[in-house]
């Protein structure tokens, strides 16, 4: 690989748009926060934890990781977890985060909503006076909980819209598909909430198109299956529909054999407006660069793939125009000092 494709990687601005914050739990942190709020986690050392990472399929994951936010309890928490990322990503030229959360996660625990947000904004809040970052958040629903779980939690999200973007649908793709959240959605888009899911992650193409036609969706996440379907290919290419790929994600829950069957350049080549994110990052072994670097070298992407895909993740975003104008301008700005004419 060229070292300018990886130099183009460390430094062009970026922004992520598929990111669960209860998913940049690293092992240190999470045992720092048992200790610190007394919870018995069945692991001892680091070590324990990243032996726990070893996964079969998305379910096996999602069994760790709600196991693993157990130990946020505490607005601070929250707060130290969120800042915790954004200066990680920081580093890496992350200049805007679309960032989901689970409550419904944290309050069957007994957390309270406001517990959950306040921490998270406030990192947020003190990413954008700090470092530059700005950010909008994304409430997600768990899809294997109820529907009138949902609605308790939408309920919940409205008394907060100063400060929650959008909605978003994750946890167990099987079994559970987008129909089961229709009225959710329609009533959340009502309320002014913009509407993204995940889909085409474990599930079919089907599950790409519902997620588009009954919820509403501005944005899918992964939407993986919907490249094995050539009209809805050429739909979402039509559409710009952004797609939120995390490739170093889908090796590890198996989703593909080998980095070399990541769909991102096959994205890139139909057109469609793909980003590249990292999911779960601290459970994955991989933050957003090293998504980028992932797919750049098993894919031999080229410099112009990469830059595209840094335009593309503001494209994508939920950011103004002029903000993403202002976003491109420094791509271009960064490409131009990297190759002077
Ligand atoms: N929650 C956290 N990460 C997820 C993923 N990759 N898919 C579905 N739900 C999730
Ligand atoms: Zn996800």
């Amino acid at each position: 690989m060229t070292s300018n494709v990886h130099q183009l990687i460390d430094t062009l601005p970026k922004a992520e748009l598929h990111l669960h914050i209860e998913g940049t739990l690293e092992p240190e942190m999470m045992l720092a926060l048992a200790k610190r709020n007394k919870i018995t986690l069945p692991y001892d050392t680091v070590e324990d934890v990243r032996a726990a990472y070893q996964f079969d399929n998305l379910q096996d994951f999602l069994d760790v990781y709600y196991l693993g936010m157990s130990v946020l309890i505490e607005e601070r928490d929250f707060h130290d977890l969120t800042w915790a990322y954004l200066t990680k990503v920081h580093a890496d030229g992350l200049t805007h985060a679309e960032i989901f959360f689970d409550p419904q996660a944290h309050m069957e625990r007994g957390i309270a909503f406001e517990t959950v947000l306040a921490g998270i904004t406030s990192a947020l809040e003190q990413a954008h006076r700090e470092l530059g970052i700005s950010s909008k958040l994304i409430m997600c629903f768990l899809r294997h909980l109820s529907e009138e779980e949902a609605f308790d939690t939408l309920a919940c999200a409205c008394k907060h819209k100063d400060h929650i973007f959008a909605v978003g649908l994750d946890s167990s793709e099987q079994g559970h598909p987008p129909e089961k959240f229709e009225r959710v959605f329609a009533e959340a888009r009502k309320e002014g909430f913009v509407a993204v899911a995940h889909a085409g992650e474990e599930g079919p193409p089907e599950n790409v198109a519902n997620s588009l036609d009954l919820l509403g969706v501005s944005r899918v996440d992964h939407g993986n299956s919907a490249l094995k379907d050539a009209a809805l290919t050429q739909r979402l290419a039509q559409q710009q529909t952004p797609l939120t790929m995390c490739p170093i994600s889908n090796l590890r829950l198996k989703g593909i054999p080998d980095l070399s069957a990541a769909p991102v350049k096959k994205a890139l080549e139909a057109n469609l407006l793909v980003t590249v994110n990292s999911d779960d990052p601290s459970y994955f072994g991989g933050y957003l660069n090293d998504n980028y670097r992932a797919v750049a070298d098993a894919l031999t992407l080229t410099e112009p793939q990469i830059v595209t895909l840094a335009r593309n993740s503001f494209k994508a975003s939920f950011l103004e125009d002029s903000e993403k104008q202002t976003q491109l301008d420094r791509i271009d700005a960064q490409v131009a000092r990297l190759r002077p004419a």
